[in-house]
């Protein structure tokens, strides 16, 4: 159903004050409201992002003049001195663009409405189509551009963001995501003072390692979990993307987000359009915690997070226990072990193919995808019916983008790829790899037969872990003309698309994990295509407290892959108690990644144990609503989280020793999301020898959410499991 903008102003206008050219288009989720002013003929503003007033209270904005009154997609030639989210050099040369309103139109979708509004340069046949999709059920809107030439000539593009949200100065500020290879995802929170806060990457084809195009915005100060007016904002973008967060230099602040124009001009032919990648936005008055669920409701909805809505199984991953060392015998062993802990899913990583190049280690191998029959003599096939026999279910690691210098791939194509002209290349991992050329319609159909090949022969592969483990360095195509260079970012995101979409269609049962040497590839642009991401290559159960806590922020847990590993840790060389490594895996999708017959028998007890609990717990911890209790960013002895289930029947708390110190001041802590009438009895799982004191007790969701309780952490690395259930 189209309802055309007349009959909102009709809706709205109400204002004796309002101008007669006023055009109030709003966007409203059950809790949350956009409202532009869009009047025909004139210039695109942000009237208010905030809380859903209604449409008396929406309609009063006008009136009172309670506007923000910024320009939402300022070009280059509209404003000048200001910050910009579009330049365009046109086909005769001028550097400016002015761009006019010339229709609206929204309709209502299924979860929501679309709102396009259309906008025409004042001379130029060029155009730019402003999108708003809205959510009710996760209070999110998304917005992005559609850009179109429609001149004799190519024009340029030097900046072409996806969209900007503005609001007012005051205490703002930032919480943001950064971090590099074994420590990702920290999160990092700053005041938004004057100047010009930039957030960006420029690693090409995964924006995981470095700043993360995810930020939030507290508005009134300090960010809170609980309380407090916080805009939420993703630019789901695999690539090269920047976020710049201005300050004017009056009382309005603007964030502005987009692909990163730097070494990415892109000339847009006479007839052709660019669709800029959607800017995600939430905003609620709860807290941090509230936009977190917000984008973890709208991560689970259809079409997003890669089955978003179902519970992951629980795996081992080859890679910490053998690294390149793969064979028949051990992975049977590991298989086996796995099953009598109650596993349910193995995994063989890095190091199963290769003839000529035998992937013994990092430096060969990577795009011969034939199976190397000195290590597995079965093939595929006899790892599969391995797994079968043993009750679990069978997953594979491939790294299907890359490829070496020493491989039969490039001997036979070394045009595949990226390069660049009249220069040595850059090598990646190993010395010797390189990105594969995915703007050229041949490698994609490479690499898409390459995978689809594998596993239609392999109708038992029910997993699949995607890895990425070198940067975009070679700047050039062999495919892309000379005059084109510069679209390599963009191209190589599109072909990627096309790729995961093309197996996507032919493959949709199979789970896929996105890794990219580590946490690279965690990214809202890869959502539809995977449903978890590898956290971090540091599986070192203190630092995940960290990663797992900065990640939560945006990601919903059951994305969120958590291994336990064994010590001292492969990258710290920490020594943590197993308990505490099951603990923190625990809360998110839980995984080992080890040999499970150099367990000690305790040890393998206590593994069985834990993964059994999981199994009961799974549900609340991947599916329930987060609340992070206790943040271990703020300096204190003990971090705490928890997960309710929707209809707040059950609960997970978690709660975990960062510092130990004699006599040290422990946190009491409040629980929150609980039904506060239902009572609820509580079980501690994976308890050690002292039980905590709640144990089997009943208590009332008001009680615990008052009067709290006592985590009893009293040694180093200590960890307590409790789960809530209502009686
Ligand atoms: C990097 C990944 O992050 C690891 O988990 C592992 O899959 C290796 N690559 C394999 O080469």
């Amino acid at each position: 159903m189209k309802l055309y903008t007349y009959i909102l102003v009709g809706m709205l206008c109400c204002a004796e004050v309002m101008s007669a050219a006023d055009n109030p288009v709003t966007i409203t989720t059950p809790t949350t409201a956009l409202m532009v002013n869009a009047p025909e003929g004139g210039d695109l503003r942000l009237v208010y992002y905030g809380k859903n007033l209604g449409a008396d209270g929406l309609g009063q904005l006008l009136e009172t003049r309670n506007n923000l009154n910024r320009s939402l997609y300022p070009a280059f030639g509209d404003v000048t001195g200001g910050e910009t989210a579009l330049r365009v050099i046109h086909s005769d040369g001028n550097p400016t663009t002015e761009l006019k309103i010339s229709g609206v139109e929204q309709e209502s979708l299924p979860d929501g409405t679309l709102t396009s509004i259309n906008m025409q340069d004042r001379h130029y046949p060029f155009y730019v189509d402003v999108y708003y999709r809205s959510y009710d059920s996760s209070d999110v809107i998304e917005t992005w551009t559609k850009i179109t030439n429609n001149e004799k000539k190519p024009v340029t593009l030097t900046q072409y963001d996806s969209g900007t949200i503005s609001f007012y100065r005051g205490d703002a500020w930032l919480t943001h995501l950064n971090g590099s290879w074994a420590a990702e995802c920290n999160m990092v929170e700053e005041p938004l003072d004057w100047g010009m806060k930039v957030i960006k990457n420029k690693g090409g084809n995964r924006n995981g390692h470095g700043d993360h195009p995810e930020v939030m915005i507290s508005l009134s100060g300090k960010p809170r979990e609980d309380y407090g007016e916080v805009i939420g904002a993703v630019l789901s973008w695999g690539g090269n993307f920047k976020m710049r967060l201005d300050s004017d230099n009056n009382s309005v602040q603007t964030l502005f987000a987009g692909i990163n124009e730097e070494a990415g001009e892109y000339v847009l032919e006479p007839g052709k359009s660019l669709m800029t990648p959607p800017l995600i936005l939430t905003f609620s008055d709860e807290g941090k915690g509230g936009v977190s669920r917000n984008l973890h409701r709208y991560a689970r909805l259809d079409g997003k997070l890669q089955k978003g809505n179902e519970t992951r199984p629980i795996l081992l991953n080859s890679w910490e226990g053998i690294r390149f060392d793969v064979s028949q015998e051990k992975m049977d062993e590991m298989m086996a072990d796995f099953s009598a802990l109650g596993g349910e899913m193995f995994v063989m990583d890095d190091g199963w193919f290769g003839e000529k190049y035998p992937r013994n280690n990092g430096s060969q191998g990577l795009g011969d995808w034939m199976i190397d029959r000195r290590k597995l003599p079965g093939g595929i096939a006899g790892l599969i019916k391995s797994a079968h026999d043993k009750g679990l279910k069978f997953g594979i690691w491939i790294e299907p983008e890359s490829t070496n210098s020493r491989s039969e791939l490039m001997e036979k194509h070394p045009d595949w790829a990226l390069q660049t002209k009249n220069r040595n290349p850059h090598y990646g991992r190993g010395g010797t790899q390189l990105l594969l050329d995915l703007c050229n319609p041949k490698v994609q159909d490479m690499v898409v037969n390459m995978v689809d090949t594998l596993l239609s022969n392999n109708p038992g592969i029910d997993y699949v872990k995607w890895d990425m483990n070198v940067a975009l360095s070679n700047y050039g195509s062999t495919y892309l003309k000379s005059d084109r260079q510069t679209h390599i970012y963009v191209e190589y995101q599109k072909g990627l698309n096309n790729v995961l979409e093309r197996i996507k269609k032919k493959h949709p049962d199979v789970l896929f994990q996105a890794c990219g040497g580590g946490g690279g590839r965690v990214s809202y642009a890869m959502m539809p295509y995977f449903g978890e991401f590898w956290v971090s290559d540091n599986t070192d159960a203190l630092q995940r407290i960290f990663m797992q806590w900065g990640m939560s922020q945006f990601y919903p847990s059951n994305s969120m892959a958590q291994h336990v590993s064994e010590v001292p840790n492969q990258c710290t060389g920490r020594v943590t108690p197993f308990k505490y490594r099951f603990d923190v895996a625990m809360s998110g999708r839980l995984g080992l990644e080890l040999i499970p017959s150099e367990l000690t028998d305790e040890e393998k007890d206590m593994a069985k144990k834990a993964i059994g609990e999981y199994k009961g717990i799974r549900e609340t911890v991947q599916t329930g609503d987060l609340y992070r209790l206790l943040s271990p960013y703020d300096g204190g002895p003990v971090t705490s989280l928890m997960y309710v289930s929707p209809d707040k029947r059950k609960a997970v708390f978690f709660a975990y020793k960062l510092q130990h110190f004699n006599n040290e001041i422990l946190p009491h802590i409040k629980l929150t999301g609980l039904d506060p009438n239902k009572v609820y009895h509580v079980r501690e799982i994976n308890a050690g020898n002292r039980k905590h004191e709640l144990d089997g007790k009943n208590v009332k969701g008001d009680v615990l959410m008052k009067a709290g309780l006592d985590p009893r952490l009293y040694s180093e690395y200590a960890s307590r499991v409790l789960e809530f259930t209502e009686i």
